[in-house]
């Protein structure tokens, strides 16, 4: 069975990677960044001295945790939409006196588990019910045996950017619909700022951010019949200041032809696949994003505006 599931989730994957390599601007999802060196990749980009999301999130939120643990409120179901956020989640646990019960939601069964097990041990009172599910998809909450009084998701991190304003809505949409009315919404968003900023933290001096984005194709290359030659490429991060995106590309080094299961993509020089956006907001152009979903109760910034932290209340 579990077999199974893999082989229709493989092919599902393969199909978009085809599909993906056939557009005009070739694309690859930005979810075969993460297999398990991806995923301690992502970890390391997170403690560089340029990548100032992770740690400007977490001192905006334990400088004002009592002012976000009141909007949150009493006896909570806390949803946290992907579960890796460790230092953050614990945060809100420590300071959430009431909560009812937690419910982190993940795609991967084993990491969520891990996480959910390694929470337990710390804090043994704490009602915990793992969702193993794409949240990116319909998905429903679990049945708690617990009386709550509110729901309330928590999304940080800043992943809201790496959707396209469209896809951004439909997904705030998809959570605002499963977590109800009047369900609060605590988001990460990194804001926009100066350009060399931006630059600095998506083209690390330790290359990290470079390795990031070259192992997807390792990642491929294990998971189908596929041979990208990693040294035929190189990493290509810029802040975009039309869309206000950063975009990660991969630039072919040469002319040269990649093989995927039967199928063969040739990439002239200098060519590129786009394999990441990460959007940034301003405070009115992200309320734009969210207006009719969700209002937006309060906001903190950092010092140096540049990222917020912001309760959104579901309309
Ligand atoms: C996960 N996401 C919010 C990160 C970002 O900044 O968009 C992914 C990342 N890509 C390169 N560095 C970090």
């Amino acid at each position: 069975m579990e077999a199974k599931i893999l082989e229709s989730e493989n092919a599902q994957l393969l199909s978009e990677v085809l599909e993906g390599l056939s557009k005009e601007q070739k694309q690859l999802p930005s979810k075969l960044f993460y297999d398990e060196r991806g995923s301690q990749l992502f970890d390391d980009i997170c403690e560089l001295d340029e990548y100032y999301p992770t740690r400007t999130e977490i001192k905006i939120m334990s400088d004002n945790i009592e002012e976000i643990v009141s909007q949150i409120g009493e006896e909570s179901l806390l949803v946290e939409l992907g579960s890796g956020s460790s230092t953050k989640i614990r945060l809100l646990i420590e300071h959430l006196e009431s909560l009812a019960a937690y419910v982190p939601v993940d795609i991967s069964a084993e990491h969520l588990h891990k996480a959910a097990d390694c929470l337990k041990s710390d804090y043994p009172q704490l009602n915990i019910f793992p969702l193993a599910a794409d949240y990116t998809e319909d998905f429903s909450l679990p049945e708690i045996p617990k009386q709550y009084s509110s729901i309330d998701a928590f999304y940080p991190g800043s992943t809201i950017g790496n959707f396209t304003p469209e896809e951004a809505k439909t997904f705030l949409k998809r959570i605002a619909n499963t977590c109800g009315k009047g369900s609060g919404l605590l988001i990460g968003v990194d804001l926009i700022k100066d350009k060399s900023i931006l630059h600095a933290a998506y083209n690390d001096k330790k290359n990290v951010t470079a390795e990031f984005n070259l192992n997807m194709l390792k990642h491929i290359n294990d998971l189908f019949d596929a041979d990208f030659d990693r040294n035929k490429f190189k990493h290509h991060a810029f802040f975009n200041e039309r869309h206000c995106r950063i975009e990660m590309h991969l630039i072919s080094t040469e002319n040269q032809i990649v093989h995927i299961e039967e199928h063969e993509f040739k990439f002239e020089k200098d060519e590129t696949i786009l394999t990441e956006y990460s959007y940034k907001y301003s405070l009115q152009s992200f309320a734009e994003l969210v207006e009719g979903i969700y209002d937006v109760e309060k906001v903190w910034v950092d010092d140096n505006k540049l990222f917020s932290v912001q309760f959104l209340r579901a309309v």
